[in-house]
């Protein structure tokens, strides 16, 4: 919109009367802008039926609503389901609860379907029955989805309880599914109105998904905080053996909360300014670049932030190789990855796919690289000139550093 005209405006070719120069106008030109306004909040004891908060999530300002449709991710179902329904029969609210089975392959249009069916049978309320979403990323992307297409638009709340939920999949825009072999291929930018982070949660997570959520975190520390990186070097056994979740001594806990709240603090700074993510250039989507082929590639072998860290172990190499990054500073971002349980390599990062995955990036980009690269460590540039030769060295060289590795276990 240019900056003259106001925010909303409905036009003609010769201003906004219906006739110029005697004659109807015949086309028109609207003009409008949408403020986006949604909460995301840390909320310990969300199940705890003295907190109202997730009773009171997502309804409009001076309305109520007394049912809930609640879709819950099987697992979550199944480790605290008498305890969802627990607190919703406290709080006074009827509920309904489809439950929905989420992972990678799962991620379908016949997901959102599901979803969708849920909502028709139970008749939701637009304006005062938010849909609540309690789930991994996965289900809080097929929710969003359904969500925004139900109705054109229907509001709901988003309850992570994974920690990619936490602090990447429940704080943004972004909904989505798979489609064919292609990563979020279907979707839509559709915020739940409160995001309600409880990292009780995680308790009950295996650590192998809590190694692939602190991958995302690990991924704001190395484009944006030094200082949170310097937190995963110095706590990465305790971070990952407690679930972030330190019962006794203060200081650990301080450490785990201070972790989380710079990580989601970091994504929001990122995602806010460029919400519907007309700038393409993004800090955020480093580790994403080549990522999504990788992922898909080596399905179900890897998971999402597993995945993710390949990437950014191999734009390390990269980077180092480019002299963005000391050798210092390499080593000690592959080590960290290591000790945060993350791999660095995977079979499936062979050139083809690798290229075909620079290329599918550039067509995503608007026909350029756009890549984040590091520089040391905390900060990153975006690259427009990468080469096949170049990825061809750094995947060499990695791949010899997993097999060095591996041989001396
Ligand atoms: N929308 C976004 O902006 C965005 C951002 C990042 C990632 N994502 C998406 O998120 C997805 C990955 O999310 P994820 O890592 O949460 O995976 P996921 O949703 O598949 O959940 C991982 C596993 O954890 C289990 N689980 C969930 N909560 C649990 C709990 N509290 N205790 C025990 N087990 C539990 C689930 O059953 C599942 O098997 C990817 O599809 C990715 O594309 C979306």
């Amino acid at each position: 919109m240019a900056a003259t005209m106001p925010r909303h405006t409905i036009s003609g070719p010769s201003g906004n009367g219906l006739f110029t120069n005697g004659t109807p106008t015949r086309s028109w030109t609207v003009s409008t802008a949408k403020p986006v306004t949604y909460e995301v909040r840390f909320e310990n004891g969300l199940l705890d039926p003295a907190n109202p908060a997730l009773a009171e999530a997502g309804n409009a300002a001076g309305t109520t609503g007394s049912r809930r449709l609640l879709v819950v991710e099987e697992q979550v179902q199944r480790l605290y389901g008498d305890r969802i329904a627990a607190y919703f029969a406290a709080r006074g609210l009827d509920t309904e609860t489809c439950v929905l089975p989420a992972h990678e392959q799962l991620k379908t249009m016949e997901s959102a379907f599901r979803v969708v069916e849920s909502m028709d049978g139970f008749g939701i309320a637009r304006r005062h029955e938010p849909v609540v979403a309690i789930g991994g990323g996965v289900l809080m992307d097929i929710v969003g989805l359904a969500a925004s297409l139900y109705r054109r638009s229907t509001p709901y709340v988003r309850v992570p309880t994974t920690l990619i939920g936490l602090v990447d999949a429940g704080v943004g825009a972004k909904t989505g599914v798979n489609y064919g072999r292609h990563k979020n291929r279907l979707g839509t930018y559709h915020p739940s109105s409160v995001a309600l982070l409880d990292p009780m949660f995680l308790a009950t997570l295996d650590q192998r998904h809590i190694s692939n959520g602190l991958a995302e975190i690990l991924k704001i520390a190395l484009v944006k905080d030094r200082t949170l990186f310097e937190l995963l070097a110095a706590h990465s056994k305790a971070l990952l053996s407690s679930r972030l979740q330190p019962d006794d001594d203060p200081s650990d806990r301080r450490v785990a909360e201070d972790v989380l709240c710079r990580a989601v603090h970091g994504m929001l700074e990122e995602l806010q300014p460029n919400l519907w993510e007309h700038q393409l250039q993004r800090l955020v989507d480093y580790g994403h670049s080549f990522s999504p082929v990788i992922e898909m590639e080596a399905l179900p072998e890897l998971l999402h932030g597993e995945a993710v860290c390949v990437d950014m172990a191999f734009t390390t190499v990269l980077a180092r190789r480019r002299g963005l990054v000391d050798d210092d500073e390499a080593q000690r971002v592959l080590a960290v990855m290591d000790d945060l349980g993350l791999p660095v390599w995977h079979p499936a990062c062979t050139p083809a796919a690798m290229e075909r995955a620079l290329a599918d990036t550039v067509r995503h980009r608007d026909g350029q690289q756009r890549l984040p690269l590091p520089v040391g460590i905390g900060q990153a540039c975006f690259v427009n000139d990468l080469t096949a030769p170049e990825v061809r060295g750094a995947l060499e060289e990695l791949r010899e550093r997993d097999l060095a590795l591996r041989s001396a276990l």
